[in-house]
């Protein structure tokens, strides 16, 4: 077993990392919870390959422990799912001592983080992730939010868990597709800031543990430096701006990490236009994305995307922060104004 400290200003917790974690779920949320009760919530993919381990590990551990199981997918992260969650922790009378399990991915693990940030002003939750996305990215940090119909993650609370348990055995039950939607966040943190990482993953040859923790470090490092998102934070969002417009374009047809990929591979050809990244490193990562059987382009415009690019929650004082590979190792956060984004955005279609 793999542990990584993350250390904010706000909290303190483990990320716990090895093959069988899940049926140790009571012991940890006895240990960081004063939890007399706990509710699993968890999606229909899921619940029924992990949640009786997980309901019998709380109940083993001595909490009474409920679920709530939702549908599957990004229309899950809205606002009726929130309300109908928090009236199911008032149904359980759950008090603000309890805790919430997030078991699932990014859907699940979003969702209900903001219910714990919220319900009596803020409960404990512990996260289990299940996807190798959820797992390397969204299980840590504490970024909650459910979705508006009009952009992604409107919503939300930075909010950190209690604990975080990654159980590496349940991605073997992943989709091929959302494994693979998960490297994209993997190579994500490569060009970000670990080229050692990205040539590993150019190589093959490593286990699912340790390239989580290598992520998951990272993370903690990012995220103690910079816990609201105003410095170093942002960089975590490579391919994320002309990603979103890609995934919300697509009615949430590309799944979240497809979109990364697009996104990412588009940045790296605007970047290597506007004079910012040598051709050598662009090709690097659209192979690399490639050989992951992500995709790399879109058929959706410029007009298209432009309108969506415009409600990034990034643009403050009327710029947008664009993340900019400047090498393969190395990004850097460049405010960009409504006319040059246009640029960029012409760009990205190298
Ligand atoms: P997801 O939660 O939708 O899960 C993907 C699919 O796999 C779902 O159908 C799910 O039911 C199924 N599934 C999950 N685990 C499984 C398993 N072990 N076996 C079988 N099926 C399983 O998708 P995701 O990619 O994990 O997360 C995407 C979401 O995460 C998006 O909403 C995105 O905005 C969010 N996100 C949040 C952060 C953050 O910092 N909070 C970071 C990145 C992404
Ligand atoms: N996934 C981006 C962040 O946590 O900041």
């Amino acid at each position: 077993m793999k542990v990584v400290s993350v250390n904010t200003p706000s909290a303190a917790y483990e990320v716990k990392i090895g093959a069988g974690l899940l049926d140790s779920l009571g012991e940890e949320v006895r240990a960081r919870t004063k939890a007399g009760r706990a509710v699993v919530v968890s999606g229909e993919n899921v619940f029924p390959l992990y949640g009786k381990r997980a309901l019998e590990s709380l109940r083993n551990a001595g909490i009474r422990a409920e679920s709530v199981v939702f549908p599957s997918g990004e229309e899950t992260k809205s606002l009726t799912r929130y309300g109908e969650l928090l009236n199911s922790l008032t149904d359980f009378r759950m008090s603000r001592s309890d805790c919430l399990v997030a078991l699932g991915g990014g859907v699940t693990g979003d969702l209900t983080g903001f219910a714990a940030a919220t319900y009596q002003r803020g409960i404990a939750y512990v996260q289990v992730p299940t996807t190798l996305l959820a797992a390397v990215d969204s299980s840590v940090g504490g970024k909650t939010a459910v979705n508006l119909p009009a952009a992604k993650n409107q919503v939300g609370a930075f909010y950190q868990p209690a604990a975080v348990l990654c159980d590496t055995d349940t991605l073997s039950t992943l989709p091929p597709r959302e494994l693979r939607a998960g490297y994209a966040e993997v190579i994500k943190y490569g060009i970000l800031g670990d080229a050692d990482l990205f040539d590993t993953l150019q190589q093959g040859g490593f286990t699912p543990e340790n390239i989580i923790e290598t992520c998951v470090r990272m993370k903690a490092d990012i995220v103690a430096e910079d816990e609201h998102d105003f410095g170093r934070r942002r960089l975590l969002n490579l391919g994320h701006t002309f990603g979103h417009a890609v995934e919300a374009r697509s009615g949430y047809q590309l799944l979240h990490g497809e979109a990364v990929a697009v996104g990412t591979a588009m940045i790296a050809r605007a970047a290597v236009r506007m004079g910012m990244l040598d051709a050598h490193s662009r090709d690097a990562i659209v192979e690399t994305l490639e050989s992951f059987g992500l995709p790399v382009r879109t058929d959706y415009g410029a007009d298209e995307l432009y309108e969506l690019l415009l409600l990034d929650k990034k643009i403050s004082s009327g710029k947008l922060s664009l993340i900019v590979p400047l090498g393969i190792g190395w990004c850097e956060a460049i405010p960009v104004d409504r006319g040059k984004l246009r640029q960029w955005l012409e760009a990205a279609y190298d």
